[in-house]
């Protein structure tokens, strides 16, 4: 990658974003597009005052990550109107109109988990049963792509009265997590942080209600393999890990800044490249 005068600028702000694997997967991206940017990991802590660094310094495209991405709607100039349903906003575009830098908000979140399970995980949404462990803010943009392309969602989260706020919100089911074994389902996703290094060998369900799940999906992606994902292997699914959702949040990201297609290939090694070697 050359960096000169006309380099477009890209980046992540979050608190932190030390851990971040977006400069890793969007830089790959742009330097096998041949495209003249760089992306940048930007911590910000005080978010109004980032977004006006943001402008003054004529980015291109920024990701949002956790902390912001609620918060961030109130700062920008236009929200992207499935965005503004899911009440969260992940990508970040800017133009200039009339002298004045616009920014533009969008949400690529669901778009991720939804191609993973069309692409990864070879299913047709409309019409099939999901099974969604969590209610967090992940959940919420995974159950609302789900909701979108015609599944039904069935929600249970360890803390009730926010997993069956995030059911009412959607029009969903809510089932404790004690009522799970009576759950009809063919997909499972799990959402919660059970799983996560260094928590790796935690499971979100009890192994024996695996089997009845045709696809489980997991968005924890480190470790890759994660003990749910190993054991629903075992227990005769087809999975998808959480290296499919985060890369194409990242693809979708991509096109949306530049409106080509993004190298996603290339995106999927340099990530694999970079989990193989922690
Ligand atoms: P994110 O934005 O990544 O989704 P979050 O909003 O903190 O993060 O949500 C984390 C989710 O993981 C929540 O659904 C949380 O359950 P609670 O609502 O009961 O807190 C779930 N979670 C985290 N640790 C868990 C654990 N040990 N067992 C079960 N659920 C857990």
């Amino acid at each position: 990658m050359k960096i000169n005068g006309t380099t477009s600028l890209f980046g992540i702000i979050g608190n932190p974003v030390s851990h971040s694997l977006s400069p890793i997967m969007h830089n790959a991206a742009l330097s096998a597009m041949d495209y003249n940017g760089v992306y940048l990991p930007m911590q910000v802590e005080n978010l109004a005052d980032g977004v006006k660094g943001l402008r003054a310094l004529g980015f291109t495209g920024v990701s949002v990550t956790v902390p912001h991405k609620e918060k961030i709607i109130s700062l920008i100039d236009e929200v992207d109107s499935t965005a503004e349903k899911i009440g969260a906003v992940n990508t970040l575009l800017f133009r200039r109109e009339d002298g004045k830098v616009l920014i533009r908000g969008f949400n690529t979140d669901w778009l991720g988990s939804n191609m993973a399970l069309s692409l990864k995980g070879k299913m047709e949404l409309k019409g099939c049963r999901v099974l969604v462990l969590g209610a967090g803010g992940a959940a919420r943009g995974v159950c609302f792509g789900l909701v979108k392309a015609g599944a039904a969602v069935i929600i249970s989260n360890r803390s009730v009265g926010k997993g069956q706020a995030l059911a009412d919100w959607l029009g969903c089911e809510f089932v404790a997590s004690r009522e799970i074994a009576h759950v009809q389902a063919d997909t499972l996703i799990n959402t919660t942080s059970v799983g996560m290094e260094p928590g790796f060998d935690m499971i979100p369900i009890n192994s024996g209600l695996l089997g009845r799940f045709a696809v489980v999906m997991d968005i924890v992606y480190a470790p890759l393999e994660t003990r749910l994902i190993k054991e629903a292997k075992q227990a005769g699914c087809h999975t998808v890990d959480g290296l499919a959702m985060l890369l194409l949040q990242a693809a979708a990201q991509l096109e949306i800044w530049t409106e080509k297609q993004p190298p996603i290939e290339v995106m999927r090694q340099a990530l694999l490249d970079n989990l193989s070697c922690r």
